[in-house]
Order: C-alpha cells, then structure tokens, then sequence
C-alpha cells in the first residue's frame, strides 16, 4: 500500500497524463495549443462551425481555435481572431489574427460593419493565483466577449465562451438563456479536471433564425472541403 505522501503524488502524476495526451496530439497534428480540442470538442456536440460561416476568436493566441476554425468553414468562410498577444504564425488565407485588446476595442473601427456567424471566446486573464480576483477578471472578459457577440452575430449565429466558476457563473449563465435560443454547459474532456474553467455555449441568437442576415446559409464542412491546416511551425503548447 502507498504511504500517504506517495499516493498524494501518484495522484498528481495521473491527472497529468491526460493532459500529456492532448499536448501530445496537438504537436503531432500541428496545432499551436492543446486547447484546440476543447473547441473540437465543443463542435462536435453543438455543430456550431459550417462551410462558409464567419468566425470570429476572441483571445486567439496562439492560433490553434483560428486554425481549427478556418479548417472546418473552408476558404468560403472567414475567421478574424483577436488578441492581446501579437500572433506571426501562418494561417490560410481566410484566417488572420490582429493585435488589440478585447476590453477596449472600439467595435465600429475595429469590424468595420461585419457580421458573424460564430463568435468563439478563449479569453483567461493572466493568473494571479487570487481564486476571487481570477474569477471576477474571467466573468469580466465572458461578459465583455458575450456584449461583442450580441453586437456583431447575425441572427440565428452561436456564441461560445470561457468562464472560470465562481459565483458569477449563474449571471453569466442567464445572460447567454435571454439572448440564445438554447444553452449549454460544456466541460470538454481537454480542460483539465482541477481547472475550473468551463464553456457557455449560446446557441441561435434571438432576433431571427436565418444564420446569415446577408448570404447563403453556412452547411457542413465535407472533409474534401476543409481548408488544409496551416504549416506547423515550430510547435508552441500553451499549457491551458
Ligand atoms: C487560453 S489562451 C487562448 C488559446 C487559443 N484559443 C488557442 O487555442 O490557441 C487565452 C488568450 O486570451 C488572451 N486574452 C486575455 N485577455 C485578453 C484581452 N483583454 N483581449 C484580447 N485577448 C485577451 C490571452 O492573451 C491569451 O492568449
């Protein structure tokens, strides 16, 4: 039997190895961060990203949503991501991401008068390891990506952002019920257990059910269509 200090790290070590599984994969299919296959995740359940969608990424450094986005929508779509951190990896050609702060970017200037059908939020704040401070610094990002969404997404479009749990979460919660046909909670498999991030998904905003207010309706990605991923680059796994 484990002494109780050995079984204390035993425990760490194994709650580890998923993890290494995900960073694993992601360096071997060429993606930037392991975080890809949350939003991975989060699409095969929702089936939120289609063939000519517009997409756009909050908090998109360093790139691996972008680039798993502008994969499934094809060239035919577009994917704009944003960030604080300056990105110089390669994307395709529908893909870009821009330097700038989230909190106060002027939406007019920035967007333009641009519509989207997907607004994607990754955003943590820089940790402090203060429980109450991250968790307030996280619902004031999930707040501020949800007001872009509502004022950017075409009727019918989805929303998906990252929250840590605190007791905000409910608010935050609500908040995506009034403007969102449907929600749903999602804790994908690649977030660590011990984290206590989480995704609120919004999905068909209110004000109309057609995807795109201008355009054709955005179908499913047939793999023969999905953009190719981008060059790997030198591989970067954000720990996320
Ligand atoms: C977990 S990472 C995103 C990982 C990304 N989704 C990927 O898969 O490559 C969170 C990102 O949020 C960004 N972020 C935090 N606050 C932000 C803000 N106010 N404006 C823009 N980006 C922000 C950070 O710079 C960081 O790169």
């Amino acid at each position: 039997m484990l002494a109780p200090l050995e079984r204390e790290r035993d425990e760490r070590e194994m709650s580890k190895r998923p993890q290494d599984h995900w960073g694993h994969k992601a360096r071997k299919e060429g993606y930037a961060a392991r975080s890809v296959y949350k939003l991975e995740e989060i699409d095969r359940r929702t089936h939120i990203l289609k063939v000519g969608a517009r997409v756009l990424d909050l908090g998109a450094f360093p790139g691996s949503w972008t680039a798993y986005a502008a994969q499934r929508v094809g060239p035919k779509g577009k994917v704009l991501g944003l960030d604080l951190q300056e990105f110089r990896g390669s994307l395709p050609p529908h893909a870009q991401i821009r330097t700038g702060d989230v909190l106060s970017l002027e939406l007019e200037k920035e967007l333009g008068p641009a519509s989207f059908d997907v607004v994607v939020s990754d955003m943590a704040p820089a940790t402090t390891g203060h429980r109450f401070t991250d968790q307030a610094r996280s619902h004031r990002l999930f707040m501020r990506a949800l007001e872009i969404a509502e004022a950017v997404l075409a009727p019918g479009g989805h929303f998906v952002g990252k929250i840590f749990l605190g007791e905000d979460f409910e608010a935050a919660r609500d908040a995506v019920r009034d403007a969102f046909e449907e929600s749903k909670i999602i804790k994908p498999p690649a977030s660590r257990a011990e984290s206590y991030e989480t995704f609120v998904v919004g999905l068909r905003r209110k004000g109309g059910s057609a995807l795109h207010a201008s355009g054709p309706p955005a179908t499913e990605t047939p793999a023969s269509e999905r953009a190719p991923l981008p060059p790997a680059g030198p591989p970067r796994i954000k720990k996320s």
